[in-house]
């Protein structure tokens, strides 16, 4: 294993009702004026607006609204919560959504602090921001993590860039699985396959041995495929709404991720795929994964057996290490067929023509922790295999 320092700040109230029960003692070390920001208008029909107006009315709090963060949010809409936060010297965010929600406000947090453009800062400076209005998330679609860490994924559309922002950590998560119930099931299965793709880019970090993180993140993926099966059989489980919702904080709390450098290869590849389609980013994954692992297994097919063996449980008798790994790849891919993913881009209504291929392909960033590392013209391979 590698060496690692961990502390973690993000506190974590877990359950039904979980807002009611403890949104208004951390409302109360806030500040007065509060910026309640959400997403397309989904709160509004599920009735949490009414509740987290009604609790932040009790709580004595000034009411900000930022609304309309949409899906894959935009560097402009960032600026747009920063410009509001700090006309309105908002001392609080409260992020209601899923992950564009909250990943929009940790960077509107840390703008608002700022005069300086926050993308120059950490791009051009190579600078982390250490300031920010202090945040809240109440999850309300799992599957990103999101809330659990300070990464924020931003399209900037001027740069044709999508990109990781480091912003805010938020004070506290409140996960209520309830909340989840009215995500519509294509959301939650393609939300649950983010998980699950977070866990296998971790597990094929460096190193590629076996560490306790790694049988960690074995278990929550068994745990992700079997829940997002149970979730499809009995759309109101809330056991499977709540087993896919702490399984999302697991996998992007840090812990697997302890004495690893990760992979994320496929997250990079699926990023600039989104920055010039705003495609669905569960479903990205879904077509990218099987195809990218069938270019790299080789690299390290010990791994890639051991996850065949573990997670899908091949059966390698009378395989040699190859088979067993390359049987693993074909069961994700049936899997991602069997759950109703689509496995290539034209499926999700994208044609992807040589030139765009190419501009994807050469503004992906490589990773240093894939076992193997990928060229432009790799990446290019790549996308053609998910046309
Ligand atoms: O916008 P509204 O109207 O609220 O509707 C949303 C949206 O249409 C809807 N929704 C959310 N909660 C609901 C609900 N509908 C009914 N009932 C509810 N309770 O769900 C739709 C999708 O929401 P969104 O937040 O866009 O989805 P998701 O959570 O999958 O987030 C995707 C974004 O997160 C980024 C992705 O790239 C993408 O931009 N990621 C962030 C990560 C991070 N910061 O750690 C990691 C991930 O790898 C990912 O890249
Ligand atoms: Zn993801």
């Amino acid at each position: 294993m590698n060496a690692f320092t961990y502390s973690y700040p993000v506190k974590q109230y877990f359950g039904e009702n979980a807002a009611a029960n403890y949104l208004p003692a951390e409302l109360e070390k806030a500040g007065r004026v509060v910026m309640l920001a959400y997403g397309g208008g989904s709160v509004k029909k599920t009735g949490i607006y009414d509740q987290m107006i009604s609790i932040l009315k009790a709580a004595g709090k000034e009411i900000v609204e930022f609304s309309g963060i949409m899906s894959n949010p935009t560097y402009r809409k960032v600026q747009e919560g920063a410009a509001l936060a700090k006309e309105k010297k908002v001392d609080f965010i409260l992020a209601v959504g899923g992950g564009s929600v909250s990943d929009c406000c940790k960077i509107v947090a840390t703008q608002a602090r700022y005069e300086q453009d926050i993308w120059e800062m950490e791009y051009t400076d190579h600078k982390i921001p250490t300031e920010h209005i202090p945040m809240g998330v109440v999850v309300t679609a799992s599957g990103t993590g999101s809330e659990q860490n300070n990464g924020a994924v931003i399209t900037h559309e001027e740069k044709k860039l999508k990109a990781a922002l480091w912003g805010a950590y938020a004070d506290f998560a409140i996960l209520d699985p309830a909340y989840t119930l009215t995500v519509p099931m294509k959301q939650v299965i393609s939300g649950a396959f983010d998980t699950l793709s977070h866990a296998m880019e971790t597990y094929f970090g460096r190193p590629g041995e076996v560490t306790v993180s790694d049988e960690i993140s074995e278990a929550v993926m068994r745990n992700v495929i079997r829940n997002i099966r149970e979730v499809i059989t009995d759309p109101e489980s809330l056991q499977a709404r709540s087993e896919l919702m702490w399984s999302s904080a697991m996998a992007e709390n840090g812990i697997l991720k302890l004495g690893k450098v990760t992979d994320f290869q496929g997250h990079m590849i699926e990023h600039q795929v989104g920055a010039y389609t705003d495609c669905n980013h569960g479903q990205g994954l879904a077509v990218i994964h099987p195809a990218l692992y069938r270019f790299i297994y080789q690299s390290d097919v010990k791994k890639f057996a051991r996850f065949a063996e573990e997670v899908w449980k091949v059966e390698s008798a009378g395989k040699t290490e190859e088979e067993t790994a390359l049987a693993g790849i074909q069961a994700l891919a049936d899997f991602i067929r069997e759950i109703g993913l689509p496995t290539a881009f034209a499926e999700m209504g994208i044609e992807l023509d040589e030139e765009t291929r190419k501009k994807i392909a050469e503004s992906t960033v490589v990773t240093g922790g894939c076992c193997r590392k990928l060229t432009a013209a790799d990446i290019e391979k790549i996308l053609e295999e998910c046309r």
